[in-house]
């Protein structure tokens, strides 16, 4: 039977080996994901974007997140499955972060949950880790902040910018986070926080230095057409294909040439003739 990744196992893949990471947001997108040997799926908040067609991830609700990590549990049997806690789920403080990260973790089935921010979320974390709960840390663009950060920007391009990065990456690391995910700041920025953690960093626009990479299943299928940040790599056009094979599907109906013999259902001669 195959064994779940867990927190120390990430943690002890630091100079080992590249670790991996992928959102899922719904079950058949999480076995096919962890089917292909990912180590980390991240049910993120993203899916207030890409899933439910929200502007921002500002909307997004602990309900929403319980009801995805759900479906996505239900998906996994390798991978370690990181819950995502939503905008106002934890900045109130520790105990509100206890309470929202516990109810995810007991309802959902995710066994860590990820929050935003710096040292401003240390004490969250810190109250987490001591209850049991494992952290992963997000430092760099946070899309929570969006509307204090004024948009989708990379983040730490001066030195003094990158110092204040990596004291909170350093202030999450002494909270207890077992991994931080940097996004969008620049490589030498993402190769310099790297090598200054004893903890594992997942980039997302964090450049190639980072101990393991971070996307959105969305944008690495070509499913996210709204826009495409500059880290994304497409590795497919399902956009597309969805695009053509509905084309077809709605030809071929119009047309007569579907269903065809092979999708319908026979029925025997005689209970036939008994309905003219
Ligand atoms: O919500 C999310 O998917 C994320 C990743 C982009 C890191 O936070």
């Amino acid at each position: 039977m195959t064994r779940q990744l867990t927190a120390p196992d990430i943690m002890a893949a630091k100079g080992e080996r590249k670790l991996t990471m992928l959102t899922a947001y719904d079950y058949p997108t999480a076995r096919l994901v962890d089917e292909a040997g990912i180590d980390m799926i991240l049910v993120g908040d993203s899916l207030g974007m890409v899933v439910l067609g929200y502007d921002d991830t500002i909307p997004v609700t602990m309900d929403e997140m319980v009801h995805h990590c759900r479906a996505v549990t239900r998906g996994v049997s390798r991978a370690l499955v990181v819950g995502d806690m939503p905008f106002m789920s934890y900045e109130a403080g520790p105990e509100q972060a206890l309470a929202s990260a516990g109810r995810l973790m007991k309802e959902s089935g995710v066994r860590a949950v990820k929050l935003e921010g710096g040292r401003e979320v240390a004490p969250q974390t810190k109250a987490l880790v001591q209850a049991g709960i494992p952290v992963v840390g997000h430092v760099g663009l946070t899309p929570q902040r969006i509307a204090q950060l004024g948009g989708f920007k990379v983040q730490g391009k001066t030195a003094e910018a990158a110092r204040i990065i990596l004291e909170d990456a350093r202030a999450l690391q002494d909270a207890g986070c077992f991994a931080i995910i940097l996004e969008a700041v620049p490589a030498p920025m993402g190769r310099f926080i790297t090598q200054s953690l004893a903890v594992p960093t997942i980039g997302i626009g964090g450049g190639p230095h980072c101990d393991g990479q971070v996307l959105v299943i969305h944008d690495v299928l070509g499913l996210f057409e709204r826009f495409t940040p500059r880290f994304v790599k497409k590795y497919a056009n399902l956009a597309q294909d969805v695009r053509e094979a509905v084309t077809q599907y709605k030809s071929e109906v119009e047309s007569g040439a579907f269903p065809g013999e092979e999708h319908s259902f026979s029925m025997d001669p005689e209970e036939e003739k008994k309905l003219s």
